[in-house]
């Protein structure tokens, strides 16, 4: 289950543009700075493999990494504010536009961000093989990370949750990773009738590398 070899393949700012070779993908999603860059370049060994995307002056949605040319991993803007003045809407606003949509009734213009990307990804990538949703566990619950987790569970999109930050110590009040982690789950319960995977990661110490590596193994061979 190692990573041997990473390329960028490209960017695509809809699902209809992404690569059509079939082969099995796992996308990245989370809060803007929840840890989707490093937790990628712990899981490739390389420092900047999630970065070389970034090309200024592009808008850039679905990023596509080819692993050991066999599988995709695709990096997802962070969702939760908006990264860059005058950029045009990124998955990061459509997520949450898309939310105030489906709780708020949001205007028109957010339906159709919502119609024509977010859910065109989630919904029609027919190779996507879960969606590794990465939760800050330094921090207690987000509503946001709570909609995005209960939304995906109803429209039956497989995922896992991938706690990040779990080497943080407790800020002077807060509480501890694991209990974090522990009220999130607790947040979410009602809505599954089985509880997702979930791992405890940390890209600074390494925690939960190899598990996620074999427990994505073991979704592709599924
Ligand atoms: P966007 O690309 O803006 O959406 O952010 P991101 O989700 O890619 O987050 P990124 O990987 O850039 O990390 C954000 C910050 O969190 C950086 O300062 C990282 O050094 C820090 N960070 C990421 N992972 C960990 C971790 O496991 N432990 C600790 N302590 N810090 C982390
Ligand atoms: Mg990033």
């Amino acid at each position: 289950s190692q990573i041997k070899e990473v390329e960028f393949v490209k960017s695509s700012s809809r699902a209809k543009d992404c690569p059509k070779d079939n082969r099995p993908e796992f996308a990245i999603l989370g809060r803007s700075n929840v840890g989707k860059s490093s937790l990628i370049n712990a899981l490739v060994r390389k420092k900047e493999v999630a970065l070389t995307s970034k090309k200024p002056g592009k808008t850039q949605l679905i990023n596509h990494f080819l692993v050991n040319k066999s599988w995709y991993i695709v990096d997802l803007p962070g969702y939760g504010f908006l990264e860059e003045v005058g950029l045009i809407l990124r998955l990061t606003a459509t997520v949450l536009l898309s939310f105030l949509w489906l709780f708020a009734r949001a205007p028109d213009s957010a339906k159709t961000d919502w119609s024509s990307f977010t859910k065109g990804y989630f919904l029609n990538r027919e190779t996507l093989v879960a969606v590794l949703l990465l939760i800050d566990a330094s921090v207690p619950p987000q509503r946001i990370d709570l909609d995005c987790a209960n939304w995906l569970g109803r429209n039956n999109i497989p995922m896992t949750f991938v706690f990040t930050k779990c080497d943080k110590m407790k800020a002077s009040k807060g509480k501890r990773p694991d209990e974090n982690i522990k009220d999130f789950q607790e947040l979410i319960r009602e809505n599954y009738r089985q509880h997702p995977p979930w791992i405890m990661t940390s890209s600074v110490t390494g925690l939960g590398r190899d598990e996620l590596l074999l427990h994505m193994s073991q979704l592709r061979n599924y």
